[in-house]
């Protein structure tokens, strides 16, 4: 075991999910394991821990993987659990924790973010519940790396982890684990295989995009070999370094192939696609694209068809950004619908409470209390459990749904790498206004509220703020500015649209046509184009 001197690096403070920088930035000498050392630390774990460790397999995986085991080692870590090649996605990590009632799991991954040696690599640290280190956690990583002065590492040969078996690293055992078995079991217990089965073998297509990130074996297993979905309906399966030069985010920009075949003459009835690390999703039906907020409210309106959730739901919650469509159909099953700031650690509480059964972002994320992680392929299940037992198709579902509850039009709007310094002053611009607005007319709708979101947790007691400033209208509509805190170039501001549309004869416009009153007002509150130089978004959703 050695002891290295060193000194702090002033950027070590995790963000929305964990620390995310460039490759370079990781690849500088004590980088990683000053931020690996301050985990371990702020971690405080017993002296018989067992910790997971894998990633989604992009650029730099392979090696940090050693570093962190070479880390775990010589500061005490019992047992480590490590995917084969040093893979796990993110809710398989998750699934992993739990399963094997680990102290926490190391998850190496930046999400959506490109890969490659001029992309991004992330480092993320979960707790024992399965989910992200909650803000009381991050705040003391970010403290710790700020002020260490020494890391410690053992001083050993790489490990062979490209084979499934055990191997000792000092004083720790270290068992290389198959990285989707335990993972497919799960969803074997939550799902009706057999009815997913009968529907894949009744002339339904369907495609998966795994965006050579990490779902492609996870959904090969589960899809092709578990379910009978012919062979190739997984595309892009194979795991890449850089994604195949792609950017693994499943929205309608990046996932660009997806949508084209499901917006061409011979569309699947069914499409999907997952992220970088595995727990987002985008589903789409044949010429029809179901937003992330319509997701998590038509899961919601339809759990008791899937076994997993035969007995209802505890609960919903949602990000504050994402659309009101779930508390409408939570207020319709008479449950409770939770308001939480951005990123999935928001949930773990009222998860591990039992106070909520499903939760989800607009950012494509949609999960249950099975993980404490959004999770991709789960949701591309769920939806087709649910298409499974309803044999309509998923634009019939939709509508149908909207014809109940109403239609939340929604739309997110991302102006990424804008400069830092106009990015923040815009926030400011918005919020100096803020106060004078109630009352007053915007897009022809009455403003209601203006603030910035505080959260309080009501499980914890603890309070968070500075969460996204709202402009909130009379007739449901609102507003919402965000600065990213994933990014790892200048800043990304996120420009999230809402109104409500509860008569079925307008429920057939296009969402930036429906939006663009609401959109124009802001872009006229934020004096946006002038201030950052932007006239269009660099993605919409
Ligand atoms: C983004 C999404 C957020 C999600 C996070 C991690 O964070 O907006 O919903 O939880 O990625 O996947 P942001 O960049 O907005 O801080
Ligand atoms: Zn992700």
């Amino acid at each position: 075991m050695r002891v290295v001197p060193t000194t702090p690096f002033l950027d070590q403070r995790p963000g929305t999910s964990g620390l995310r920088k460039r490759v370079g930035v990781f690849q500088q000498p004590h980088y990683l394991e000053n931020f690996v050392q301050a985990i371990l630390d702020a971690a405080a774990l017993p002296s018989d821990a067992t910790l997971v460790v894998g990633g989604d397999g992009r650029y730099h995986n392979r090696e940090a993987i050693q570093v962190i085991l070479q880390m775990a080692a010589a500061n005490g870590v019992r047992h480590a659990i490590v995917g084969q090649n040093g893979i796990l996605s993110t809710p398989a990590a998750s699934h992993l924790i739990r399963l094997r009632k680990a102290n926490g799991g190391i998850i190496l991954s930046a999400s959506h973010n490109p890969g490659g040696p001029d992309g991004d690599f992330g480092i993320k640290y979960n707790v024992a519940n399965g989910g992200p280190a909650p803000e009381n956690v991050t705040a003391v990583i970010a403290e710790r790396a700020a002020s260490l002065t020494e890391y410690r590492i053992e001083d050993s040969a790489d490990l062979p982890i490209g084979d499934v078996g055990t191997h000792q690293l000092g004083g720790m055992r270290v068992e290389v684990v198959d990285p989707v078995t335990d993972y497919a079991a799960l969803m074997e217990t939550l799902f009706d295989f057999g009815a997913i089965r009968q529907l894949l073998a009744s002339g339904f297509r369907m495609r998966f995009d795994a965006m050579h990130a990490v779902t492609g074996p996870y959904a090969r297993e589960i899809l092709e070999r578990r379910l009978g979905a012919p062979a190739g309906t997984v595309v892009r399966a194979e795991p890449l370094p850089d994604f195949g030069g792609g950017h693994p985010d499943p929205n309608l920009t990046y996932a660009h192939d997806l949508v084209e075949e499901m917006f061409g003459a011979n569309a699947p009835d069914f499409g999907a696609a997952s992220d970088g690390d595995g727990d987002r999703n985008m589903v789409l039906g044949a010429r029809f694209f179901v937003s992330p907020s319509d997701s998590l409210a038509i899961l919601a309106a339809n759990a008791t068809r899937v076994p997993g959730y035969a007995a209802g739901l505890a609960g919903i919650a949602r990000s504050m950004p994402t659309s009101g469509a779930a508390d409408r159909v939570a207020a319709a099953l008479g449950i409770a619908c939770f308001e939480t700031p951005t990123g999935w650690k928001f949930f773990g509480n009222l998860l591990d409470a039992g106070r909520v059964t499903l939760c989800g972002e607009e950012s494509f994320g949609t999960g249950s209390n099975h993980v404490r992680e959004k999770d991709g392929l789960w949701a591309v299940l769920f939806w087709l459990n649910i298409l499974a037992a309803r044999r309509e198709s998923v634009e019939l579902v939709v509508r149908e749904h909207w014809q109940r509850f109403g239609r939340n039009y929604y739309t997110r709007h991302d102006y990424e790498e804008v400069d830092a310094i106009a990015a923040r002053a815009l926030i400011e611009h918005v919020r100096e206004q803020q106060a004078a607005l109630p009352g007053t007319t915007l897009a022809g709708d009455i403003v209601q509220t203006a603030d910035d979101f505080s959260y309080l947790d009501p499980i914890d007691g603890s309070v968070s703020h500075h969460q996204g400033l709202r402009i909130v209208f009379a007739s449901g509509a609102r507003i919402i500015f965000r600065l990213s805190g994933t990014g790892t170039a200048g800043a990304t501001i996120r420009l999230y649209v809402e109104s409500y549309e509860p008569d079925p004869a307008r429920h057939d416009l296009d969402a930036q046509v429906a939006l663009a009153p609401y959109i124009e007002a802001a872009m006229a509150l934020s004096d946006f184009v002038a201030r950052t130089g932007r006239t269009s978004p660099t993605v919409i959703t």
